[in-house]
């Protein structure tokens, strides 16, 4: 994040959703229709005309490839696990490095039995707010908004002072933000949601595999993706071998887990005249649930 600016990549993925919403609706993968109007003047003209639409496209499958198409199909599948979480009766939800995610306000089950807590850099948060109130006439009563800077403070002392409570089965969301913060950072985030969140609580994020970081990897799309992020002066931080998740996250206090590759959702979501889309194979996505404390 450049200093004293709200995240420019949270407005990218924001854009990235939008754009996926001018496909036809049995075409979609996910299916956010909030996500235009949380843009800024530049990306807001891009996704109201298709041809500009579909040049950036091509654009961003130049320099970051697969990115669009993954993304989507991240989002499609966290919005997936959260409604089984609701279903399953969680009380809070809390969204770390929120960005622009319109969760809180486009899942309805949310807005009556749902708590939702979104956790973000009060630079972007800011912005968020301000455009929330736009398009909501005011702020929801179910969305509590926490302000942190996470290198400057810790994330249980923001969430507790919040209102969040630890006894509650609270679902956490951590999409598209591992990659950008380092290994220590993850490891008290993740100590937090291990010892402080209540029975059956769970938590779902996405990490980059670290043979997609490897200078040596022969990839032609992990050659791009390291290309783009030193250009955007955003170096990766964190990144797990691609079989190691389950041993990192059961030596953090986590259980049940279950990982899958961001290209292993190409079967799932992708059919039809999507089977051409390309989902990279540089990261994954793992769900857990927290340790039963006695
Ligand atoms: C790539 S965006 C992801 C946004 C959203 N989760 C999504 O998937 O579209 C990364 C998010 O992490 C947040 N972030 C980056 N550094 C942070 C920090 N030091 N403290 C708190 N949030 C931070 C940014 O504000 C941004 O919203």
């Amino acid at each position: 994040m450049k200093k004293g600016k709200p995240s420019a990549t949270a407005e990218g993925n924001a854009a990235l959703r939008a754009a996926e919403l001018l496909r036809p609706k049995d075409e979609r993968v996910c299916e956010d229709q909030f996500a235009r109007r949380f843009l800024g003047l530049r990306f807001g003209i891009v996704v109201r005309c298709r041809l500009l639409t579909r040049i950036a496209l091509w654009y961003a499958e130049r320099i970051l490839p697969g990115a669009a198409d993954s993304l989507v199909a991240r989002t499609r599948y966290i919005d997936d696990y959260l409604k089984q979480c609701i279903d399953d009766g969680i009380e809070q939800l809390v969204i770390l490095g929120a960005g622009y995610d319109s969760r809180a306000y486009r899942i309805d089950e949310l807005k009556a039995k749902v708590r939702v807590f979104e956790v973000d850099h009060p630079n972007t948060q800011r912005v968020k707010i301000q455009k929330v109130k736009k398009i909501f006439g005011s702020l929801p009563s179910h969305v509590t908004y926490v302000g942190l800077d996470l290198d400057e403070r810790k994330l249980g002392e923001g969430l507790l002072e919040s209102g969040y409570d630890k006894g509650k089965k609270t679902l956490f969301i951590w999409e598209g933000v591992t990659v950008y913060i380092d290994p220590e950072a993850v490891d008290e985030t993740l100590a937090f949601v291990a010892e402080n969140s209540g029975k059956g609580s769970s938590i779902i994020f996405d990490y980059a595999f670290q043979s997609a970081l490897d200078a040596a990897s022969e990839s032609s799309d992990a050659k791009k993706w390291r290309q783009a992020y030193e250009r955007r002066g955003e170096p990766p931080k964190f990144a797990l071998k691609e079989d190691a998740v389950g041993e990192f996250l059961s030596r953090r206090g986590f259980y049940q887990m279950k990982s899958i590759s961001l290209e292993s959702l190409k079967k799932t979501y992708f059919k039809g005249v999507n089977a051409n889309r390309h989902v990279t194979n540089l990261g994954g996505i793992v769900q857990a649930t927290v340790s039963r404390r006695e």
